[in-house]
Order: C-alpha cells, then sequence, then structure tokens
C-alpha cells in the first residue's frame, strides 16, 4: 500500500477504450460491483443486450443511494436552465471542476430523471409537475425530490425494475476482495474479473468477466462520524487503486453541515433542503450563525458552513449548533420532511422546542476513480461511476444534490458507449444468465480476530476524524500519515496469513483510502473548497489549479 505519489498537476494520459476483445470468459456476464442508483441504472441499459450479475456485500438495498435524502437537481423548473445549473456547480467546485463534464451533466441530467420516472420512481409532485425543492449553493429551485427519503424512493423502484428483467441477476452477500488484471491489448492492462467472498456459504470465488462496472459508493466510513452507512468503506477505490487505477481529488472530502446530534454511527443525516425552506442556523445563545459570514446565509455552499459550525465549536466549546425550523408549522415539516421529523423524534428531539441540535459529519468523496467522460479507467475492461468515481464533475467541492444525478449521466454513458463498442462480441449469450465462480476453500474467522479488527477499525476512524478532517494543519496531517501507515504495516503483515472476513477485507480498504486521503491532502499545500489547511490558508490559482493524481500501485494477485 505504498501509493508513491504522482503528484499534484501531473497530467492524466487518459484511458484505455474499453475494446472487449474475445477473451476465455467468452459468455460471461457483464459484472457490476454494487446495488445502488449507478450500478442499477448501468445494469438496466446494458441487459437490453447482455446478461448482467449485479454483486453486492450486504442486501440489495444496503447501499449509499438508499440513505441519500435530499433528492436530484436538475434545470427543469420555469425559471431555470442548464447554464444556470452549470454556474451554481463550476462556483461550488472552487475552480477545480471539469467544464465539458459538467456541461454534460447539466445537459443530459434532466432527461436521465424523467428517465427514473420512466422506471417507477414516484417523485414528490405539486399541481401534476415535479416538485422542485432548494438547497445551498443553487441559485433556483431544482431539486427533485421523494420528501427527504428520495434515495429510498430511488432504490426502491430501480430494484423492482431489476428484480423483473430476465437478463440481470443480483447476488447478494458477495464482497469483492479484489479486480483480476492482467495483460491487455496495445500494451495496457486489462481487468478480466474479480475474487470475492462468498460470505454465506463461507468461500472465496473468482469470477470471470468481460467487463466489470464499478458502482461501489463512497467511503464516509474512514471518519469516526459521517452519514454514511457502515458499508461505506471505499472498496471500490480501494481495490482499483491495487489494480492499477488512476485516482484523483482525494483530499476533497465533503462534510455535511448538519447530522443530528448527538450522533450515532452512522449520523442521521437533516437534509440541506430544510435550509431551502427557510431554516437557519443558530449558536446556542440565539444568534444567527451565518449572519455577515457569506452573502447565501445558512445556504452557503457546504464546505463554508461546515467550518463556520467547526469554528463555532471550537470557539465555544459548545458540542453542537441549533437549526431553527420555526419558518416552517409542524404540519409542514410532517408533510415535506417525515424522514428529519421521525429521527428526531427518535432521539427524543422536537425540532419546535428551541430547534435541531446538529454537528457536521463526513458526508461524501468528491474524488475517486479517474475516469472519461464515458467511464471508462485506464485499465481496459474496467468502468466506474458513482461516488467510487471521479468523473470531473465536482472538483474542490460539489454542489448540493449533484451526486445522485452524476451517478445516472454518467452510467447511462458508460452504458451507451459499452453497447455501441464495435469491438463487444462476447456478451451475446443467450438470457438467463449462469454464475460458476470457482472455489476455493476459506478457513473460518475466529472471534477474538474480529473484535482486534473492530479495534483497528475504531483508532483509525479517530484518526481521520482528529486530523483529517474539516479543518486541517501541516504537523495533523504528517501524524495521520504515519499512524495510518503503523496501522497499515501491521495489517499487511497479518493479511496473508488471515481466512478472510467481510471486517478484514473492509479495513484493509478503510485503511488503503485512509493512506490515499491523506497522501493527496499532504500534496496539495493550500486551501480551497473542501480541503482547508491553517498552514495554507489561501487558494494557490497558480501551483494547484489542476486535480491531485496519485501514481497507481499495482500488486500482484498471484496468490489467488
Ligand atoms: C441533503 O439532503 O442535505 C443531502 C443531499 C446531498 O448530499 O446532496
Amino acid at each position: 500500500m505504498t501509493g508513491e505519489k504522482r503528484g499534484v498537476n501531473a497530467k492524466w494520459a487518459g484511458p484505455v477504450p474499453v475494446a472487449l476483445e474475445p477473451t476465455a470468459h467468452e459468455g460471461a456476464p457483464i459484472l457490476v460491483i454494487g446495488s445502488g442508483i449507478a450500478g442499477l441504472t448501468f445494469a438496466l441499459k446494458v441487459a437490453e443486450e447482455a446478461p448482467v450479475l449485479v454483486v453486492t456485500k450486504k442486501s440489495r438495498a444496503d447501499s449509499n443511494t438508499n440513505w441519500a435524502r435530499g433528492g436530484i437537481a436538475a434545470g427543469l423548473g420555469p425559471d431555470d436552465d442548464p447554464e444556470l445549473h452549470l454556474a451554481d456547480t463550476l462556483s461550488a467546485g472552487d475552480g477545480l471542476c471539469h467544464r465539458d463534464r459538467v456541461e454534460l451533466l447539466v445537459r443530459e441530467g434532466p432527461d436521465r430523471v424523467r428517465e427514473l420516472v420512466e422506471w417507477g420512481v414516484r417523485f414528490h409532485r405539486e399541481n401534476g409537475d415535479l416538485s422542485l425543492g432548494r438547497e445551498g449553493g443553487h441559485s433556483r429551485r431544482r431539486i427533485v425530490r421523494a420528501g427527504d427519503r428520495t434515495g429510498r424512493e430511488i432504490e426502491r423502484a430501480l430494484l423492482a425494475a431489476v428484480e423483473a428483467h430476465p437478463r440481470i441477476q443480483v447476488v447478494q452477500h458477495l464482497l469483492v476482495v479484489d479486480l483480476l488484471v492482467g495483460p491487455g491489448v496495445n500494451g495496457g492492462r486489462r481487468c478480466r474479473g474479480v475474487v470475492a467472498l462468498d460470505e454465506q456459504r463461507g468461500v472465496r470465488v473468482r469470477i470471470p468477466a468481460p467487463l466489470v462496472f464499478l458502482a461501489t459508493g463512497g467511503g464516509g466510513q474512514v471518519y469516526r462520524h459521517t452519514t454514511n452507512p457502515t458499508i461505506a468503506t471505499g472498496d471500490g477505490v480501494a481495490m482499483a487503486y491495487r489494480a492499477g487505477a488512476q485516482v484523483a481529488n482525494l483530499e476533497f472530502v465533503q462534510f455535511h453541515p448538519t447530522a443530528l446530534y448527538p450522533t450515532e454511527d452512522p449520523a442521521f443525516l437533516i437534509s440541506e433542503a430544510l435550509r431551502g425552506e427557510g431554516a437557519v442556523l443558530r449558536r446556542l445563545d440565539g444568534s444567527l450563525l451565518m449572519e455577515g459570514a457569506d452573502p447565501w446565509g445558512s445556504l452557503a455552499s457546504r464546505d463554508v458552513v461546515a467550518r463556520a459550525i467547526h469554528h463555532e465549536l471550537q470557539r465555544s466549546g459548545d458540542t453542537h449548533v441549533l437549526l431553527d425550523v420555526s419558518t416552517m408549522t409542524p404540519a409542514i415539516m410532517e408533510a415535506r420532511f417525515p424522514g428529519a421529523m421521525a429521527g428526531c423524534r427518535a432521539q427524543g428531539i422536537n425540532p419546535f422546542n428551541g430547534g435541531i441540535p446538529v454537528v457536521p459529519a463526513a458526508h461524501y468523496l468528491c474524488g475517486g476513480v479517474v475516469t472519461d467522460e464515458d467511464g471508462r479507467t485506464n485499465l481496459q475492461g474496467l468502468l466506474a461511476a458513482g461516488e467510487a468515481a471521479h468523473t470531473g464533475v465536482h472538483g474542490a467541492n460539489r454542489l448540493a444534490s449533484n451526486s445522485l444525478l452524476e451517478a445516472v449521466v454518467f452510467s447511462n454513458r458508460a452504458a451507451r458507449a459499452v453497447l455501441t463498442d464495435p469491438e463487444r462480441t462476447q456478451a451475446r449469450t443467450e438470457p438467463g444468465v449462469s454464475f460458476s465462480p470457482v472455489q476455493v476453500p476459506q478457513e473460518p474467522v475466529n472471534r477474538a480476530e474480529q473484535v482486534r479488527v473492530a479495534h483497528v477499525r475504531s483508532r483509525l476512524r479517530s484518526i481521520m476524524w482528529e486530523d483529517v478532517g474539516i479543518v486541517r494543519s501541516d504537523e495533523g496531517l504528517e501524524r495521520a500519515a504515519r499512524r495510518v501507515k503503523e496501522l497499515t504495516e501491521v495489517e499487511e503483515g497479518r493479511w496473508p496469513h488471515l481466512p478472510w472476513s467481510v471486517e478484514g477485507v473492509e479495513l484493509r480498504n478503510l485503511l488503503q483510502l485512509s493512506h490515499l486521503i491523506v497522501t493527496s491532502a499532504r500534496l496539495r499545500k493550500e486551501s480551497r473548497g473542501l480541503h482547508f489547511n491553517v498552514d495554507h490558508p489561501e487558494r494557490d490559482q497558480g501551483r494547484f489549479s489542476e486535480d491531485t493524481f496519485l501514481e497507481p500501485a499495482p500488486h500482484s494477485l498471484s496468490a489467488f
């Protein structure tokens, strides 16, 4: 896990075409890793012509998507258009968005939202039209939503469509451990499938595939406090990096300003949409937190609001700030934000009695596996989309509710690229998927080892929270780098001798991702977007106006 750096501003050589030449695994299904919005929409599209196997490490509905509350941004309103959405996205991204990719996002977004409706997603409507909410950094109402449980509704509809599809098979409780990579065409490297742990049958499996689509979501679990579910362990980014894929911009971790306090694991997210409806942040003494701090007030972009809360907690010694929802009536809150109301009730909080106690929590990974405009990575046969990918649309700070949009737009583009690839030959089997992995015996995992792994995971999350959080320093980053390296070295020594367990594999990925985040953060010696370093408080447009690429560190998978 050395992760030698190539350095900030280094240029990416560009993707290698998918080039699906016939291989030994002719007839194997296209493999999709992850059952969130990116994986399922890609599966539905490519299944028009090819058999697809979707694997997920937990049950089919366990995905980051399911936890997404706010909604999906699209310039659909009468006073809106893609140009305004483009401008807001570029502004949030603080100089690092790839304009050409954002143009694809905002132009293709509205059609993708309509397609979700065709797949059965029931978005909130008013007088027959999609009802549009507002969130931080958006100059218009453009958030299409289903209450404040949008992700759950999208996941429900997509799973129903996938389950009804004769060419898609979903296998649950199958944890992909590593990508299998071998020689490709034109001197390149090619992904040829995966090795995985079949948790329920207790066996290791090798799954050959002509094409692997990585849609594993994010890695918020590297932090002590996160809105991400416990499955969000950065598996896709970590395994792709180990296999030789290029990653970028991993220093840009978005902290959501309003997680319910006290935080649980995962933290309960109070949607930014409440602030879109007029809720405001207050200090415990009742004064307005964001007044004078930003022209957008409580609706400033997330990096600004999360930092303001962080500074307030440092200054005052308070444990939280308050979200004042008194601009809404209880009836409106119940109708519009049933999730927030239920979350508060579960903790005995009445939002109308002094406000909702909130703190920031790690929320979203803006960087990831580098892809081109059609999801291709630098490894032949490996595509990626969703939070695991770096398409270039988020820059240094993701605009609220652009993530589900990015997932559908770029999954759709990836699927189209696969379906129109003239080299695609091996995925033309008959409907009905045959899944016959090679099995390797797997030792049972002992309880003491599970406890030890849980302990290391907990230590890692504290290290990342304390030194690689909302506000960073050179000294803190150096300390975190050292501590992550020490933990990693111990685990690397043990890894080959241990039976595989979900906990062990996740820890390996969390360590890998932490290393990548810390390394990227140490390379960027400026403050920009989500990356704020007190020792380099200024933005440095000269030296740091490009992405932070890390050199791939492929390792041998001969042990498998
Ligand atoms: C929220 O509802 O505040 C979260 C939406 C997002 O992360 O884009």
